[in-house]
C-alpha cells in the first residue's frame, strides 16, 4: 500500500476512437473517412479507395456491441469512457449542410448506455478520421473551408448532445499533423511534396477551428468543459552539453507550441520566429487572432507514451522508434515489443511542466502499452497473464501520484485502448492495449469475443480504491 493519494470525483477510464474499434464502416448512411484507405497504418501511402484488408472496417464491432463492452467498463468501475465521433457517420462527406440522422442516433444509444451505468463521457470531435472527401477536395485542413465545416459538425454536436456530455476535446494529438498530415490532418497531398507553408496554414486552420468550438460550446453547452488534446513527449539533451540542452528545447517547443496558443490565444514569439526562418508567411485575419484570443481552452489534455532525447551531433544520433514522433533514443531506458521506450518519470515530468506552465487543468486522455498478449485457459476460464501491462501501468500512476503530491491540478486518467481495438500506426490488432482481450487477429480471424484480462481485475481495484491499491 503506498501513500499515493488522489483527488475526490477522479475520472479513472479508459479511452477508444471510433475508426479503431466501431467497424460498421458503411453502415447507416456513413461516410468513408480518411482511415478507410489507411490499411496498414501510417506505414505505406494511402490506397486508391477501401481494401478488403483494412481492419477497421470491422474493428472490433463495437458498432453493434458497445452495450456488451460498456457494462465490462461498467464492471470495472469506470468513472469515464473517452471515445470519438466518427465526423463521417455524422457528415458522410463533410461538406453537406444536414446531418445524416442514423449516425447521430447510434451516438445517442452510447450515451443511454452509458449513462444507465453513470459513466461520465468524454467526447474527442476530431480523431484522425476526416472524411475521405474533405481530404480529396479541399486537401484538408490546408483549405480555410473546412474550418467552415468543422463548426457546422461541432455545433451539430453540441445542439445534440449538449446537455448530456460535459467534456469535449477538439482534436485528437492536434500536434501530431506535423508528422501525419494525412492522417491527421486529411491533407492529401503527400507529405514529401507539402509546402511548410501550406502546413502552418493547415495548422493555423485547425487552431481557429477549435477556438471556434469553444466559442460554439458556450453558446450551446454552456455546461461544458473544452479540451485540447497533445501528444506529449518529453525530450532530452542527450549529453550536458548546453547545445544539447537547447536544441532538446527546440524540439520540445513543436509540441507545446500548440498548448501555448490553446492556453494564452496567441502565437509564441519562438513560434513566429521558427515560421519566419523558414520563409512562412501565414493568411491570419484579424478575426481569427480574436477567435484565438478570446476563446480559450478549460483543459489541456495529452497522451503520454515516451520520452526522446535529442543532441546536435550527428554521430550521435541513433533513432529510437515511437509514437508518431521518433527521436533520439535514451540509452537509459527499456522498451515495448513495437520499440517505443517506457519512461514513468517523463509522464511525471510532462504533468509538472504543463502545469507549472499553464496552471490550467490537465486530463491525461491516453496512456498505456502495446503489448502482444497470449490468451491462455486458467480453471477453465480464458484470460491473458498481463502482469507486465499492470506493471506498466504500476509505474506510470505511481509517477501520476508525485505530480498530484506536488499540487499539479489533475482532472483524470483514462488508459488507451481499454478494450483491444486497431492499432493506429500499424493498423494491427495484435499491439493490445486492453484490459479487455478481442479475439481478433491480424488476418481478421477470430470470433469477436471478449475476455478480461489479469489487468481488468488490477485496474477495476485501483479505481475502487481511487488509487490507494497502488
Ligand atoms: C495515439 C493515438 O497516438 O496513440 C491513438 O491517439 C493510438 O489513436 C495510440 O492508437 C497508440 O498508438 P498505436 O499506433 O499503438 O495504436
Amino acid at each position: 500500500m503506498s501513500t499515493i493519494s488522489f483527488p475526490d470525483g477522479f475520472l479513472w477510464g479508459g479511452a477508444t476512437a471510433a475508426n479503431q474499434l466501431e467497424g460498421a464502416y458503411l453502415e447507416d448512411g456513413k461516410g468513408l473517412s480518411i482511415q478507410d484507405v489507411m490499411p496498414q497504418g501510417i506505414m505505406t501511402p494511402r490506397t486508391d479507395g477501401p481494401t478488403d484488408d483494412n481492419l477497421k472496417q470491422v474493428g472490433i464491432d463495437f458498432y453493434h456491441r458497445y452495450a456488451e463492452d460498456i457494462a465490462l467498463f461498467a464492471e470495472m468501475g469506470f468513472k469515464t469512457f473517452r471515445f470519438s465521433i466518427a465526423w463521417s457517420r455524422i457528415f458522410p462527406k463533410g461538406d453537406e449542410t444536414e446531418p445524416n440522422e442514423a449516425g447521430l442516433a447510434f451516438y445517442d444509444r452510447v450515451l443511454d448506455e452509458l449513462e444507465r451505468h453513470g459513466i461520465e463521457p468524454l467526447v474527442t470531435i476530431s480523431h484522425y478520421e476526416t472524411p475521405l472527401h474533405l481530404a480529396e477536395t479541399y486537401d484538408g485542413w490546408v483549405n480555410r473551408d473546412m474550418i467552415g465545416f468543422y463548426e457546422r459538425y461541432v455545433r451539430t454536436l453540441f445542439t445534440r448532445y449538449g446537455a448530456r456530455v460535459k467534456y469535449w476535446l477538439t482534436f485528437n494529438e492536434i500536434n501530431s499533423i506535423v508528422h501525419a498530415p494525412f492522417m491527421s490532418g486529411g491533407i492529401n497531398t503527400p507529405k514529401d511534396q507539402l509546402s511548410p507553408t501550406d502546413l502552418y496554414q493547415a495548422i493555423h486552420h485547425e487552431l481557429v477551428a477549435s477556438a471556434l468550438a469553444t466559442k460554439a460550446a458556450r453558446e450551446l453547452a454552456p455546461n461544458a468543459q473544452i479540451g485540447c488534446m497533445v501528444l506529449s513527449m518529453p525530450v532530452y539533451p542527450l549529453t550536458p552539453n548546453p547545445d544539447d540542452v537547447f536544441a532538446a528545447l527546440t524540439t520540445e517547443r513543436v509540441n507545446l507550441a500548440f498548448g501555448d496558443i490553446h492556453v494564452r490565444g496567441e502565437y509564441p514569439g519562438y513560434y513566429l520566429r521558427s515560421l519566419r526562418e523558414q520563409g512562412v508567411e501565414l493568411t491570419i485575419t484579424d478575426e481569427d487572432r480574436t477567435l484565438l484570443k478570446e476563446n480559450t481552452v478549460d483543459f489541456v489534455s495529452f497522451s503520454y507514451y515516451s520520452s526522446i532525447c535529442e543532441t546536435t551531433d550527428e554521430s550521435k544520433r541513433v533513432m529510437g522508434e515511437g509514437n508518431l514522433f521518433g527521436g533520439v533514443k535514451n540509452p537509459t531506458l527499456k522498451e515495448s515489443e513495437w520499440g517505443w521506450q517506457i519512461d514513468p518519470v517523463g509522464l511525471r515530468l510532462v504533468l509538472n511542466q504543463f502545469w507549472d506552465r499553464w496552471q490550467k487543468p490537465l486530463f491525461i486522455v491516453e496512456n498505456g502499452l502495446g503489448a502482444k498478449d497470449q490468451l491462455v485457459e486458467i480453471d477453465g476460464v480464458k484470460t491473458v497473464a498481463d502482469d507486465y501491462r499492470i506493471a506498466y501501468l504500476q509505474a506510470h500512476l505511481e509517477a501520476v501520484g508525485e505530480a498530484v503530491a506536488d499540487g499539479v491540478d489533475l482532472m483524470g486518467y483514462t488508459t488507451w485502448g481499454c478494450i483491444d481495438l486497431v492499432s493506429a500506426s500499424t493498423a494491427q490488432l495484435s499491439k493490445r492495449y486492453g484490459f479487455i482481450y478481442v479475439d481478433r487477429n491480424d488476418d481478421g480471424s477470430g470470433s469477436l469475443d471478449r475476455y478480461k484480462k489479469k489487468s481488468f481485475d488490477w485496474y477495476a481495484e485501483v479505481i475502487r480504491t481511487n488509487g490507494a491499491s497502488l
